[in-house]
């Protein structure tokens, strides 16, 4: 294209790199940034070394997750300088939300500072860095006004692959004692039904198939239904299933208190709701629950498994094990096995307690030694391993529903995603992204299968 010399050349577009650290919900407010950043002329790179604006979205939920944060800082204060750019470098997510000006103090290479409910506000304080040229420090909770704002309606287009996340509910007062959570994502609240009924409507345009409704606690997700009366999450399950296009639909995380009949018949009852559900126990020591101030016994989850399993007997579960809270005892972890052994997992993530400053639990007396949490947590991954194996080994021989959402490494193999979230590759076949289609499973690997198409 020839250039006129009176008109003045357009400056190219400021970039901005996300890294996402945590949990789902940060992948989606991951997402959500770089579309409020689009708003202002941002375009997203994956080269951090082409970037105008650095963002880190951090996790605080364990020590090993806050620190990895201050290592990255420090590799980007030499590329910076290196560089010798004007690049912005900000801090988002829990750990901001969480250590507020620390961060500027330990890393002063930092610009920007903004916790998970203010990340809306990021063009106003582009604006104000750019004015005062000292560091900004943003970490307010005002979970709805978030909401209110990401909602507007927006001319740009989304831009989501296959599967998506969309979060309904936000923050938790749940209390665990171990957790930070409601410290960092603040008190518990709902999008309303008909703001999430049109995200989802966008999403599918966009050419979704499946969603993945996102909360700290997600199935205590409660609005106004749309004929006036009080929903819950399975009603809102069931209602986002009448979208045209919108092929399946999972949620996660939920708490076992929160598993209410509605919901349980979904399981049942909607064929777009993937029997697969996340149900974190985090122990099977009564004495230890209710430490950890989860509000059930053992008896009780292993109870609600049965109901579940009733509803929708294919179901896989998986779930979330913390090995060594403050107190545990040889008998407490047997506990935990036990009811591994009851339950049985198709996946699970188990971690070893680590103590978390401002939580009741970090103060307690009865810490755990790290060899002993060293040592419970191998025994507990090999048992969840073993299940793990066993689940996807009986998958062998089946032919499953796979929804296609990437093409693979060699030539024609694509890669879907089973009901049960299992990678699956794909030989042959010139089906296109974003299909479902059935697929004879062959052969296992420790974190996916392959398999062929069948006809239909
Ligand atoms: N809302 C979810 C959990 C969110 S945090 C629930 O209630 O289950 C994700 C997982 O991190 C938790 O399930 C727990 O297993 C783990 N976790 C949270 N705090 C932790 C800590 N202080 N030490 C070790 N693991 C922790
Ligand atoms: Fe944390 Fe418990 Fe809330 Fe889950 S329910 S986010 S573990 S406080
Ligand atoms: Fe981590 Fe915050 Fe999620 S602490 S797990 S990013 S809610």
């Amino acid at each position: 294209m020839s250039q006129t010399p009176h008109k003045t050349q357009p400056t190219a577009p400021s970039k901005v790199f996300i890294k996402t650290y945590g949990c789902q919900m940060n992948v989606y407010d991951s997402e959500r940034m770089g579309e409020v950043l689009g708003e202002r002329g941002y375009v997203t790179t994956q080269a951090v070394e082409d970037a105008d604006l650095v963002i880190l979205n951090t996790c605080h939920i364990r020590e090993k997750a806050a620190e990895k944060v201050y290592s990255e800082l420090g590799r980007l204060r030499k590329l910076k300088l290196r560089s010798g750019r004007d690049m912005k470098i900000a801090v988002a997510g829990c750990v901001a939300q969480a250590e507020g000006e620390e961060i500027v103090r330990r890393a002063p290479v930092v610009d920007l500072v903004f916790g998970p409910q203010t990340y809306h506000r990021l063009p106003d304080l582009l604006d104000r860095h750019d004015q005062t040229g000292t560091a900004v420090v943003e970490t307010e909770l005002p979970v709805d006004e978030k909401f209110e704002v990401l909602d507007a309606p927006s001319t740009r287009p989304v831009k989501r692959g296959v599967a998506a996340f969309l979060t309904v509910q936000e923050g938790c007062d749940k209390f665990c004692t171990f957790c930070v959570v409601p410290y960092t994502r603040g008190a518990e609240f709902s999008r309303p039904a008909d703001r999430i009924i049109n995200e989802a409507r966008k999403l599918v345009d966009a050419g979704v198939r499946e969603i993945t409704l996102l909360g700290q606690n997600v199935n205590a997700w409660h609005g106004d239904g749309l004929a006036g009366r009080d929903w819950t999450l399975g009603h809102l399950l069931n209602a986002l299933s009448q979208i045209d296009g919108l092929e399946r639909l999972r949620y996660t995380t939920s708490h076992p208190r929160d598993m209410d009949d509605d919901l349980i018949a979904a399981h049942g009852s909607n064929p777009k709701l993937m029997p697969y559900l996340h149900l974190p126990v985090q122990s099977g020591s009564d004495a230890i629950l209710k430490a950890m101030n989860r509000r059930h016994t053992a008896a009780e989850y292993i109870e609600l498994v049965g109901r579940i399993r009733r509803a929708r007997p294919d179901i896989a579960l998986s779930s979330d094990f913390i090995v060594g809270f403050p107190g545990e005892t040889d008998a407490d972890f047997a506990a935990t096995m036990d009811l591994v052994r009851q339950v049985t997992y198709a996946q699970a993530y188990s971690f070893k307690y680590s103590p978390r400053p401002g939580t009741p639990a970090s103060t307690e007396t009865g810490q755990v030694p790290e060899d002993v949490k060293t040592a419970r947590l191998a025994e507990l991954q090999l048992l969840l391993g073993s299940q793990q194996a066993s689940f996807n080994e009986a998958c062998k021989g089946r032919v499953l529903d796979i929804l296609l959402e990437k093409p693979g490494r060699e030539k024609a193999q694509l890669i879907g995603r089973s009901p049960y979230l299992q990678s699956v590759f794909i030989d042959g076949g010139d089906h296109a992204i974003g299909e479902t289609v059935k697929v004879a499973i062959e052969s296992v690997r420790p974190n996916s299968l392959t398999g062929h198409m069948v006809e239909a």
